[in-house]
């Protein structure tokens, strides 16, 4: 069955708070809020039309990018941390980049992404950062490199689930995250407050503004694409 999405455009909504209505072609109408990924995931091509082509957002291609140019000439062996459907990961492929592992807390992520993206992940775990076995993955798959593109803050993966995941990563490992600008300070977040103050041995290597998306009231949301390297 096909869908037209609306969204609601009245300003001053939280990010939390944005909101949409699918109406379905016998009628029906659903409406649902952006971050109900389940509800979002669970209709193809919903979260594409939305994110990406409605609200224009970059961030996926800017950190595969950002993620690219820091690995430099070696191929990076990824991680994709709150990987949703495979955004982040097909950019990543397109690049040439192999995405071994996605995860994410929700089992409507890994179906949209086996769905969408059949074959983009060699493993897709469900479950929260907490509960994955990071030393046994990043030895089984010769991880190298993590990606997490806008699933940071905003009630989304901590700082400690994300410092605990980086942990066992090898020296010469890449992150590329994102995460909205005033998040990303010293004093905005928990990852801010990580971000000033890295573990030893990782450096933060590039940290860079950009514009992530438009709100659907058509206000532009800057995001920060940090980088960081493992000495
Ligand atoms: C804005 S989406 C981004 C998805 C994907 N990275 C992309 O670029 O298309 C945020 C994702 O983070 C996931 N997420 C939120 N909290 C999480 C948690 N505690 N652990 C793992 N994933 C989480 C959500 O389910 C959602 O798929």
């Amino acid at each position: 069955m096909s869908w037209t999405v609306e969204l609601d455009t009245a300003p001053g909504r939280g990010q939390d708070e944005e909101a949409m209505t699918v109406t379905w072609d016998d009628g029906r109408t659903e409406r649902m809020r952006l971050h109900e990924y389940e509800r979002v995931y669970a209709i193809p091509g919903l979260y594409e039309e939305v994110v990406q082509n409605r609200l224009d957002c970059l961030g996926p291609a800017v950190l595969a990018d950002a993620l690219v140019d820091a690995a430099g000439s070696d191929a990076p062996r990824v991680f994709d941390l709150g990987a949703g459907n495979g955004v982040v990961g097909s950019e990543l492929h397109e690049r040439g980049v192999e995405v071994l592992v996605g995860s994410d807390n929700i089992a409507a992520a890994r179906d949209a992404a086996h769905r969408d993206r059949p074959g983009l992940y060699a493993e897709y775990l469900v479950g929260e950062v907490e509960a994955l076995d990071p030393v046994a993955l990043v030895g089984r798959h010769r991880l190298d490199a993590l990606v997490c593109a806008g699933a940071l803050g905003l009630g989304h993966i901590t700082a400690d689930a994300f410092g605990a995941l980086w942990a066992p990563f090898p020296a010469g490992a890449v992150f590329a995250a994102s995460v909205r600008e005033d998040l990303a300070r010293p004093g905005g977040s928990d990852f801010g407050d990580w971000l000033a103050d890295p573990p030893a041995g990782t450096e933060i290597v590039r940290s860079e503004r950009f514009r992530h998306r438009l709100t659907m009231a058509g206000d532009e949301l800057h995001y920060m694409a940090v980088v960081a390297r493992k000495a």
